[in-house]
């Protein structure tokens, strides 16, 4: 896959420019800012639907915003990938019959979103794939509606002028924040104005989405704070739809699995979080970096907070000392170990389904309940496994999810043997 230009891609974009010059934001007048561009706000806005807005493209961004934009820039240096197959080999049959069975990498920058869904290898037949890539899915989701989503891959591949982009988070006022992922705001529902701007902006993407059967929106398994917790998502999955809700049966054990991915936003604001209420994932992953001729900036290279020394500085140390680095380690090493045995212990187990499915050995009964507790223990264990912050962000939540894993692990044991 050929690396998307930022700068040179987007005709649209630069006819957007020329818009802007004669008053016109994309064809439409939109009313005045609620703050001057580079402001900020305190209180989410919530992006209108229906306007006709035009995505202005990262680049046309630069002369006004220089140090965001060279920060923004730096993501192409955050471009290692590894292969989570090859790393973790268990996978290939705990994700069997999906997509991420065939070729599953690791996140890597920002800048990279646009060129790493088009080369997955896995198959896309519908826009809804790029919601959290390209920002002119974005838009067209707030201009056309759910319909958006159910494009074809490939028509949506056509109008992308802007890769990843500003717009997600800014709309086209760079400093404000928006939500523009309306099923965000839609799910947080009547407690959006309680989650910091810095932390929905984020939540946008790295939460657990679904898409919906019938429209095919990209849309999020729970209604307020209160339901969005691992248990009540199942509980979402198992009983808000008229058939159990699965991303794919798999075809030799009969299981309805369902594939969690990041997160992040779940697990950050989840019981147990030290850091839920006093800090925002900007807080962590981006900061404020001091540029040559002192100006001040949100720093928008998105990195590991142990990779920003100037935060771990100027705020970190003030409660971790120099020992931050130690104590993400250590939670790293004791969840991705445990995650990784629970992992090969389900693997395990698969294998006896399908002996046991072959074999016809169980009754019916039997066979419905252990397909419903393996479903289960997948849940609870992808929940961690594919949560990036692999335990630093909530370990108490982490750890909890293992628990529950292992309980529903231990009781197919029982049944199919260890
Ligand atoms: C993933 C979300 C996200 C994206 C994408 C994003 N920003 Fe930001 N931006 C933020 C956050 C968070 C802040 C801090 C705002 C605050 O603390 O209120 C911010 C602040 C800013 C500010 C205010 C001044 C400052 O530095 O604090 C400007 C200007 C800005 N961004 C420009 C841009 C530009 C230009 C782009 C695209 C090249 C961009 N942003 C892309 C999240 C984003
Ligand atoms: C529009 C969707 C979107 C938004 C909004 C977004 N991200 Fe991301 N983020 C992604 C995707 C997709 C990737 C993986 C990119 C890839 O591998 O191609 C990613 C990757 C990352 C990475 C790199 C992970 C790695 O392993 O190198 C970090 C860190 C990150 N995001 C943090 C944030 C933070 C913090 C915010 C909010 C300020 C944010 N993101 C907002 C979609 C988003
Ligand atoms: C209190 C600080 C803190 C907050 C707040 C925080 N994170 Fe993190 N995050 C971390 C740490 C620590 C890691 C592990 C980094 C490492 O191993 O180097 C991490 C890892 C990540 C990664 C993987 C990055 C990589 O390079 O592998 C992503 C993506 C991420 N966080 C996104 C988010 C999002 C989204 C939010 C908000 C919902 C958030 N974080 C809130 C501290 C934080
Ligand atoms: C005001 C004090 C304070 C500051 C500042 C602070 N922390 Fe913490 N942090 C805590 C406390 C208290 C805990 C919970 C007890 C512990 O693990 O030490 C914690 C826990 C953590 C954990 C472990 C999370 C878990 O679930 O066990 C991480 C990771 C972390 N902090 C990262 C950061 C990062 C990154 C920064 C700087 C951006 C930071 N902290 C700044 C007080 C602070």
């Amino acid at each position: 896959m050929e690396k998307f230009d930022v700068k040179t891609k987007g005709a649209i974009g630069g006819l957007f420019v020329i818009a802007i010059a004669l008053g016109f934001a994309g064809g439409k007048m939109r009313p005045a800012p609620p703050v001057e561009p580079g402001a900020k706000n305190d209180k989410p806005i919530v992006s209108e639907t229906g306007t006709g807005i035009v995505v202005t493209k990262a680049a046309d961004w630069e002369e006004k915003f220089p140090n965001e934009f060279a920060s923004y820039m730096k993501n192409d240096e955050n471009e290692e990938i590894h292969s989570y197959l090859e790393l973790h080999p268990y996978l290939k049959t705990l994700y069997r019959g999906y997509g991420f069975a065939i070729q599953y990498g690791s996140a890597r920058g920002h800048t990279y979103v646009v060129e790493d869904v088009q080369s997955t290898g896995r198959p896309h037949k519908m826009a809804n794939c790029y919601t959290c890539k390209t920002s002119n899915l974005t838009a067209k989701a707030l201009n056309d509606g759910d319909s958006a989503y159910a494009m074809a891959f490939d028509d949506l591949t056509k109008e992308i002028t802007d890769n990843f982009g500003c717009f997600h988070c800014h709309e086209n006022e760079p400093g404000v924040l928006y939500v523009t992922h309306r099923y965000l705001s839609d799910a947080v529902a009547g407690d959006l104005d309680s989650v910091p701007v810095q932390t929905l902006s984020c939540g946008q993407c790295h939460s657990e989405y679904h898409f919906n059967p019938e429209t095919k929106a990209t849309t999020l398994a729970y209604t307020g704070l209160k339901t969005m917790n691992p248990d009540d998502m199942l509980k979402f999955y198992n009983t808000g739809f008229a058939e159990p809700f699965a991303d794919w049966t798999d075809e030799q054990t009969g299981v309805k699995k369902l594939k969690v991915q990041h997160p992040e936003f779940e697990t950050f604001l989840g019981a147990g979080s030290p850091h839920a209420s006093n800090m925002t994932c900007a807080d962590c992953h981006m900061g404020t970096t001091t540029a040559a001729d002192g100006t001040q900036y949100t720093n928008h290279y998105w990195i590991s907070p142990l990779d920003n020394k100037e935060l771990l500085e100027n705020n970190c140390a003030k409660c971790h000392g120099t020992s931050l680095a130690d104590t993400v380690e250590k939670i790293h090493e004791e969840i991705n170990g445990r995650t990784d045995a629970l992992g090969e212990r389900l693997a395990a187990l698969d294998a006896k389904l399908i002996k046991a499915v072959a074999d016809k050995t169980l009754s019916e009964k039997d066979l419905a309940e252990v397909r419903e507790n393996f479903r289960t223990a997948q849940w609870y264990w992808d929940f961690v496994f594919v949560e990036n912050g692999d335990g630093a962000h909530n370990k108490t939540l982490a750890t909890k999810c293992l628990d529950s894993a292992e309980e529903y692990i231990v009781k197919l044991e029982a049944v199919l043997g260890k």
